[in-house]
């Protein structure tokens, strides 16, 4: 057996993984289930063809894997990949492991790893960011496997992941469903982020009125600063872009309404189910599904009294509420993941996922660095906004948050991420919250009961006047 590693799935991820691999002289079993593919990929290795081995049989594919086998799948998540696995793990042995490297919703990987696991075979649920140039060139990869497995792939991984600063940006983030987990709140992260800049270019398109050759340009400056980013970074480069064949900048021709494959929507999901709110993420899984209506926004348009836009803040202070809003959004989605760490007992490290998300991923940034830092040090109640790295950071970018959800407001633009962010900031650092008044109906309508600040135990109101029956109502 010749190969360390076998890939299943040439598509564009599978096959750009496979020739790094290759580059870093290892040597790789292809197969797809469309031959057309492993031709292509074949076609296009050029010298690193070598150390890839094409197979035209899951049983030719099997054999030609060093024991014990690891199978690494970039095929898409669900039917098709339950269908391969039903299939492969009738060739495999003992002490085998298979990998989802694509988005998968952790609940079905955590089922995967506990239907193979009495056979012996090892489930492992990989997250890759960083796109087809990622993986091609250096991934970020967040892995949750069992330990064997984790020692098996350790070396591969390490020499095919994004650098930072030399410290390969891949992790054992933890058991089963961990990896999944932990990138499907990364793709949250992603979401959030990309709604708060398109938020900050509304502005400026519809608020302040700037051509797209300005907008670009305050986008550029903001590369170097504390915006620093991947994300920023094709922000520029989509607004500067020319359609050959019309002349037009193609962002402008481009129709709004967004697509979305279900990760950020499976964040928002997990994040409820664990009593937690990650409402930046939330309002950017909305405003692209809100973005699909267009018909009914374009009518809507017409039915719906108009604002006048007012002023839109300078671009300074825009920089700063976009760092303000993406602190704010990272910050719930590490908060997410830690909930997640104690519900399923995963000893996630924190510290460690921004580390990796330094280099490789679509949500690298310079604020990582500092996330990385902060979630080193003291971190009082396991909340980043306390962190006192993060504490200077906010106080800075705060006022500036505020102004421009306000100008917005005023305008009538909406920016449902920055706000909602906002608003979980405020609900945060408010010592006495208005749950009283919430907690006094509860009791009134349904005797749920409460507690007061003055005496202990669980008490009821004796409350004044009647409840208002529906039967009136009706009247
Ligand atoms: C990454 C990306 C990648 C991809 C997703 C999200 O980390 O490399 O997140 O996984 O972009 O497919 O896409 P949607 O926007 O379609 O949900």
């Amino acid at each position: 057996a010749k190969a360390e590693i076998g890939i299943f799935g040439q598509g564009t991820m599978g096959r750009a993984l496979a020739l790094n691999l290759a580059e870093r002289g290892h040597d790789v079993a292809i197969a797809s289930r469309d031959a057309s593919e492993i031709d292509a990929a074949m076609a296009g290795a050029g010298p690193l063809a070598a150390r890839l081995h094409p197979t035209r049989s899951l049983s030719e594919f099997v054999a030609i894997l060093r024991q014990p086998r690891a199978v690494l799948f970039m095929i898409p998540s669900g039917a098709p990949l339950d269908d391969m696995i039903a299939r492969i793990r009738l060739l495999l042995d003992v002490g085998d492991t298979i990998i989802d490297g694509g988005n998968a919703d952790f609940n079905a990987t955590r089922a995967r790893a506990a239907d193979l696991q009495p056979g012996g075979l090892h489930y492992v649920g990989m997250g890759v960011s960083g796109g087809e140039q990622g993986a091609r060139h250096g991934p970020s990869m967040m892995v949750g496997s069992s330990d064997q497995s984790w020692a098996q792939l350790r070396p591969m991984l390490h020499a095919i992941a994004a650098r930072f600063r030399g410290d390969p940006c891949v992790a054992h983030v933890g058991p089963d469903g961990a990896g999944h987990f932990v990138k499907t709140v990364h793709n949250g992260i992603e979401y959030a982020d990309m709604q708060m800049i398109a938020e900050i270019y509304g502005l400026m398109r519809d608020g302040a009125g700037l051509a797209l050759a300005q907008i670009a340009e305050r986008f550029d400056a903001w590369r170097d600063g504390p915006l620093q980013s991947f994300l920023i970074d094709t922000t520029v480069r989509a607004l500067r872009t020319v359609d050959p064949q019309t002349g037009h900048a193609l962002v402008d021709l481009i129709s709004d309404r967004a697509g979305q494959k279900g990760t950020g929507r499976w964040t928002v999901i997990e994040a409820l189910k664990l009593g937690q709110s990650a409402s930046a993420i939330e309002a950017a899984v909305a405003a692209r599904a809100w973005s699909a209506e267009k018909d009914m926004r374009v009518a809507a348009e017409h039915l719906l009294p108009a604002v006048q836009p007012g002023a839109i803040p300078p671009p300074e202070v825009l920089e700063q509420a976009l760092l303000a809003g993406r602190i704010l959004a990272h910050a719930q989605g590490f908060r997410v993941m830690q909930a997640a760490s104690e519900a399923y007992d995963w000893s996630l490290d924190p510290a460690r996922i921004a580390e990796i998300w330094r280099a490789g991923c679509i949500i690298r940034s310079a604020l990582l660095d500092d996330l990385a830092l902060a979630l080193r040090g003291d971190l009082p109640f396991g909340h980043l906004v306390l962190s006192p790295v993060l504490r200077a950071r906010l106080t800075a970018s705060i006022p500036a948050l505020r102004q421009v959800v306000a100008a917005a407001t005023l305008s009538g633009l909406a920016v449902p991420s920055l706000s909602a962010a906002l608003g979980w900031y405020d609900s945060l650092r408010r010592g006495r919250s208005t749950a009283n008044l919430i907690q006094a109906q509860r009791d009134m309508f349904g005797a749920h009961g409460f507690h007061r600040l003055d005496r202990p135990g669980t008490h009821h109101g004796d409350w004044v006047g009647e409840l208002q029956s529906t039967k009136d109502n009706t009247g």
